[in-house]
């Protein structure tokens, strides 16, 4: 974070950051804005800018919701790695309508973005898997995510386990691990102003006879 990076957020925190929201002109991209925002938060100097809320709800109607990690996002939707047994993922199987949060605090800046979500390709989840530090590559073998542990040194044995079954070379990727796209269909833009008068720019997706999107734009009373 540079000195005048620093120098914004504490002159900014809690009055409202000088920089306006974009107004609202024909044809804007959400995913433009979303990068633009998002190469702030890294600049920032925020630790974990891309940790996420993650809201689901299964058959139940019980809503759940859990931090992970954006690793990838572009026109397509919002990607995160995850265990395929885990309960978000049992959740998503039962009803795949999500939510997710992005908040950025020192810009006092929030991102709400309600979509769909769907598995992405093996390909995709492989190479991400392969990039891992070998530790997490482990990890995500030995544990059976969301799963009452039998016994507390459970975790510690698989662990064991898997580095013997694995001593060196590649890990292979499990069946059981990958990533989850979130392809919205809602993206709120929520900028802290003083006097609570926060600007709220959002984007709602619709097709035409086409089925190609569209993004209406409007903003909300803070
Ligand atoms: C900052 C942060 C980032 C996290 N990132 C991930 C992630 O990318 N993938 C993941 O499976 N769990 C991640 N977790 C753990 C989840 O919050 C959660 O405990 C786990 O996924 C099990 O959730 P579930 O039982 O609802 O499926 C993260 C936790 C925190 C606090």
């Amino acid at each position: 974070m540079t000195f005048l990076e620093k120098l914004r957020c504490l002159l900014t925190f809690g009055q409202g950051v000088a920089l306006p929201l974009p107004e609202i002109s024909e044809n804007q991209d959400p995913f433009e804005l979303f990068n633009l925002w998002f190469t702030e938060a890294n600049k920032a100097g925020i630790l974990l800018p891309e940790a996420m809320s993650v809201s689901s709800c299964g058959s139940d109607g019980q809503p759940s919701s859990r931090m992970v990690l954006l690793k990838e996002f572009d026109q397509q939707g919002f990607v995160f790695y995850t265990n395929y047994a885990s309960k978000k993922s049992r959740q998503f199987s039962e009803n795949n309508k999500v939510a997710l949060l992005l908040h950025w605090n020192v810009l006092q800046r929030q991102v709400r973005i309600e979509g769909t979500v769907e598995k992405v390709s093996r390909e995709q989840s492989a190479n991400y898997f392969h990039s891992r530090d070998r530790g997490s590559q482990i990890g995500a073998w030995a544990s059976k995510q969301s799963h009452k542990l039998k016994h507390d040194n459970e975790l510690k044995e698989r662990v064991a386990h898997f580095n013997k079954l694995y001593p060196q070379g590649e890990v292979p990727h499990p069946e059981f691990w990958g990533g989850w796209r979130v392809k919205p269909h809602y993206i709120e833009f929520w900028q802290g102003r003083a006097s609570r008068l926060h600007d709220r720019i959002c984007f709602e997706k619709s097709s035409d006879n086409n089925d190609k999107d569209h993004w209406q734009q409007f903003k909300l009373n803070p």
